[in-house]
C-alpha cells in the first residue's frame, strides 16, 4: 500500500458518522412515500378525468373500479402509519420520553429573520440549528395537517350515509372540493419544496441511510452537534472517575 493511499485509508476510517433517524422512522418516511406516490396517482385520472390521457386509464367501468380500490388500499396504510405515528408519539408523551424536538418554539422565528438577513447580506453568518431547523419543522407541520385533511376529508366522501347521520349533507360536496384541491397543494409542496431542500438544496440522504457525517452535522445541526458530542464528553469523563 502506498503512502497517499494508507492516508486515504485513516481518512476514512476517522470520519465519524451521527445518527440522525432511527430505523423505525425510515421506515414510516418510506410508507408515506410509497402511499403518498400511490394515492397521487390513482387520485389525479380521476381529477382529471376530462383529459384525453385520463380517459385512456379510466376506459372502461372495471378500470375505473380498480384505480378507485388501489387508491382505497393506499389510503388505508397511509391511515395506519399516521395512526401508528400519533399513537406513538402519545405513548411516548405518556411516558415522559418523548423528544418534542420538532415542537415549533420562539427561536425558530427568530432563526427565520436570522436566516432571511443572510441571505439580504444583512448578516455574515448562518443561524445555528438544533436537530430539526424552522424548514424542516414547516415541512413536517405542513404535511401533518394536510395528511390530516386528505384523510377526513377522504374517509367522508368514501362513506357518505354514515357520516352524514350526523353530519350535515353538504359536508361531502366540500369534502370532496377540499379533498381534490389539497392534493394538488401537497402534491407541490412535496415536489417543489420538500424535494428541493432535501436533494437540490444539498444532497441529504439521511432518511435512508439514518446517518450523516461529522462536518454535516457541525454545519447543519450545530447546536444537536454540540450536545451529542458535550454528553460523549461527560460520558467519557463519568468513565474515568470511576
Ligand atoms: C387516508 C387518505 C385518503 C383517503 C381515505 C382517500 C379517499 C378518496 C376517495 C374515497 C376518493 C373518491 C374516489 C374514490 O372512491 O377513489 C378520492 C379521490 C381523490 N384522491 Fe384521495 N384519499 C386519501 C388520500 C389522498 C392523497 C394523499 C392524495 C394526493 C396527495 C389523494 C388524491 C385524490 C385525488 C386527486 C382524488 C380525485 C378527486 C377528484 O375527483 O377531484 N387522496 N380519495
Ligand atoms: C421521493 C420522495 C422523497 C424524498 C427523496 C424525501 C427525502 C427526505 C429526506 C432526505 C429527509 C430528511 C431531511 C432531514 O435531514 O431532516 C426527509 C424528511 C421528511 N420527509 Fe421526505 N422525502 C420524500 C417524500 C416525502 C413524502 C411523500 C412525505 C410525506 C407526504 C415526506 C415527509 C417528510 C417529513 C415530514 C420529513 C421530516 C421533516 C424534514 O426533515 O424535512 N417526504 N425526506
Amino acid at each position: 500500500m502506498t503512502a497517499k493511499q494508507k492516508n486515504t485509508t485513516a481518512h476514512v476510517k476517522e470520519e465519524k458518522m451521527f445518527l440522525r433517524f432511527k430505523l423505525g422512522q425510515r421506515w414510516e418516511h418510506l410508507i408515506l412515500i410509497l402511499s403518498f406516490t400511490v394515492l397521487l396517482l390513482t387520485g389525479l385520472p380521476q381529477k382529471y378525468r376530462d383529459f384525453s390521457w385520463s380517459q385512456d386509464l379510466l376506459s372502461t367501468p372495471e378500470r375505473l373500479g380498480l384505480i378507485r380500490q388501489i387508491h382505497h388500499i393506499a389510503a388505508l396504510i397511509l391511515a395506519l402509519e399516521a395512526v401508528y405515528h400519533i399513537g406513538r408519539a402519545l405513548v411516548l408523551l405518556a411516558r415522559r420520553k418523548l423528544p418534542g424536538n420538532i415542537l415549533p418554539v420562539w427561536q425558530d422565528v427568530l432563526d427565520a429573520g436570522h436566516m432571511l438577513q443572510y441571505l439580504f447580506f444583512l448578516r455574515n453568518d448562518k443561524p445555528k440549528f438544533g436537530k430539526y431547523n424552522f424548514e424542516q419543522k414547516v415541512t413536517y407541520w405542513f404535511l401533518f395537517f394536510g395528511i390530516a385533511m386528505m384523510g377526513i376529508t377522504g374517509f367522508v366522501i368514501w362513506f357518505p350515509e354514515q357520516f352524514t347521520q350526523f353530519l350535515p349533507g353538504g359536508v361531502v360536496p366540500a369534502s370532496k372540493l377540499a379533498h381534490s384541491t389539497e392534493s394538488i397543494v401537497a402534491a407541490v409542496f412535496v415536489l417543489i419544496w420538500h424535494i428541493y431542500h432535501v436533494h437540490i438544496e444539498r444532497l441529504n440522504l439521511s432518511i435512508f441511510t439514518g446517518r450523516l457525517s461529522e462536518p454535516e452535522m457541525r454545519e447543519f445541526h450545530t447546536k444537536d452537534y454540540e450536545q451529542q458530542i458535550g454528553q460523549v464528553a461527560n460520558k467519557t469523563q463519568a468513565g474515568e472517575k470511576k
